[in-house]
């Protein structure tokens, strides 16, 4: 599936993703740096925060309670904040764009 990620500034790029990772692997995998991902995808700490484009709501995992709380500590949280470690990037998936949140 293929996954649109923007960074902080606004470039746009098209990846090409392997079924299964998650979004945050596939971000980090794919060399964007502003994505730090510090706990590896533990869901501890929150520094892989994307801003998830609206079309896609429906289509994502519920949400966890300690994402939620984690999300809540961030000063750039949205409506469609969602931390991307915890987004598996399967085909129902396909075309999804996720903007890199600002940094807190
Ligand atoms: Fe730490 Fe997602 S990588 S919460």
């Amino acid at each position: 599936p293929k996954l649109t990620v923007l960074d902080r500034s606004g470039t746009e790029r098209v990846i090409e993703v392997e079924d299964g990772l998650t979004v945050m692997e596939a971000i980090r995998d794919n060399g964007f740096d502003e994505l730090l991902a510090l706990c590896g995808g533990c869901c501890s700490c929150a520094t892989c925060h994307v801003h998830v484009d609206p079309a896609f709501t429906d289509k994502l995992p519920p949400m966890s309670e300690d994402e939620d709380d984690l999300l809540e500590s961030s000063d750039h949280r949205v409506e469609t904040s969602r931390l991307s470690c915890q987004i598996e990037f399967t085909f129902d998936l396909d075309g999804l764009k996720v903007q890199i949140a600002p940094e807190d």
